[in-house]
């Protein structure tokens, strides 16, 4: 094994500890821009809330609001504009993945002359990596992405119709500050959503990783398996802070690069879920919920006995004299029921998508992560005819 691992975001966990955030964000200055997403914060209070700690510390904050769900790069622009109009020192993201991952482009942007869609790659020739930015504290509102300890970010282009990411080191949060309480408000479909995140997050380092990471495979099992249990419970029951803290750890674990040092993941169903968003807005972790059992019954015939390896030790399958490739699959029927049972859609006719443009997700899914013939990197690595099989 040959690996670097490297995330020096603070982490500052626990219920209640929104009240710190003024003491935290005056370490990095004295005026701050604070990204929220639509109006769930100030429907729950947490935004007033989060003004008054900072005023208690003597911070003050500009805001920019309405980030959405699959955030848009006319909003970063917006937000880095008023970033540098009113000198602020650090970006603070209020909110879900969409807040989060706004924030961080933000927060480059605001140093950069250039177009921030530059800063995306998008198979452009020459992607322009940030190598600064603003500070940026997270304060997670929903457990989904991990995005709140990790250096990613998505941003849409809706006059491309292209939905990419940026992944850079100075895009770090320097503190995740992450207070399960600002979850209890989530809906049930989108606390669903994001436990289906959480397990994709892990579940794309094992299926698409090298061989021989014993030890992954197993803190890998351990977050699926909480994910599931810690999820139900607090899907079926929106007030459990316990739940709710568990499911919220484990989506900080899940995509902070622990689980996937030594891995060399890949995330084909990702890119997959990416391109079905860019062109019809579905909530990430639905797509998620559709795309990722179809993939495994796609790729668990190139590899039965890692499925079948995830059939055991996750849903607890015997092999009873079964060859592996039976295994697997019931694997991933054990997998889609839970989705079901949490309320996840698991067919693309749920959310409305039809055929029509299944070889431009299938061209726009290996975009960016394609190896030298043009094919999705993964386990098996896809053409396009592949995808398309997938998606149908
Ligand atoms: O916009 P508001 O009003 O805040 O409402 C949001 C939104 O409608 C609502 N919500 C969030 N917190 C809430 C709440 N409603 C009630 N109470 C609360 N406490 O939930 C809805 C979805 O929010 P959003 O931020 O879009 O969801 P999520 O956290 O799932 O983020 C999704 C985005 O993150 C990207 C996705 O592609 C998508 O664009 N991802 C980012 C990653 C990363 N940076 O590492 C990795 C992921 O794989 C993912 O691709
Ligand atoms: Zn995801």
């Amino acid at each position: 094994m040959n690996f670097e691992a490297y995330n020096p975001t603070r982490l500052v966990f626990g219920a209640g500890s929104l009240a710190k955030l003024g003491e935290i964000a005056s370490k990095y200055g004295k005026k701050a821009l604070i990204v929220t997403g639509g109006n769930s914060v100030k429907r729950s209070g947490v935004f007033d809330r989060a003004m008054e700690s900072l005023k208690a510390a003597g911070v003050s904050a500009v805001e920019c609001s309405g980030i959405e769900p699959n955030p848009r790069i006319t909003s970063v622009k917006r937000g880095a504009d008023i970033a540098r109009k009113e000198n602020c020192d650090v970006v603070i993201a209020l909110g879900g993945g969409s807040a989060m991952d706004a924030s961080k482009v933000i927060a480059a942007a605001a140093l950069y002359d250039g177009d921030p869609w530059n800063l995306i790659a998008h198979g452009q020739e020459n992607w322009a990596i940030p190598t600064q930015a603003l500070p940026v504290i997270t304060v997670p509102t929903l457990a989904a992405t991990g995005s709140e300890m990790n250096c990613g970010a998505v941003i849409s282009n809706d006059e491309t119709k292209v939905k990419s990411f940026v992944s850079t080191e100075c895009l770090f949060p320097k503190v995740a500050l992450v207070d399960p309480e600002l979850t209890l408000t989530v809906p049930k479909d989108q606390t669903a959503y994001g436990v289906c995140d959480i397990i994709t997050h892990v579940t794309e380092g094992y299926f698409n990783g090298v061989d021989g990471t014993p030890i992954q495979d197993r803190f890998a099992e351990g977050v699926i398996i909480n994910a599931i249990e810690w999820g139900k419970k607090a899907v079926a029951d929106g007030t459990d802070l316990e739940a709710r803290a568990q499911v919220q750890w484990a989506s900080i674990v899940a995509l902070n690069g622990w689980v996937q040092a030594g891995v060399h993941m890949v995330p084909p169903v990702h890119m997959i879920e990416h391109a079905l968003s860019a062109h019809h807005d579905i909530t990430h972790g639905a797509g998620l919920a559709i795309v990722n059992p179809a993939w495994m019954r796609f790729a668990a015939k190139s590899r039965p006995e890692r499925f079948a390896q995830f059939a055991q030790r996750v849903f607890g399958l015997t092999p009873d004299g079964k060859d592996d490739l039976t295994l697997a699959m019931e694997g991933i029927n054990a997998y889609v029921l839970f989705l079901k049972e949490i309320g996840c859609p698991t067919t693309l006719a749920e959310v409305g998508i039809g055929d029509e443009l299944f070889e431009q997700y299938a061209k726009d899914a290996a975009l960016v992560v394609h190896d030298e013939e043009g094919n999705l990197l993964g386990r098996p690595p896809m053409n396009e005819k592949d995808i398309v099989e997938v998606l149908r």
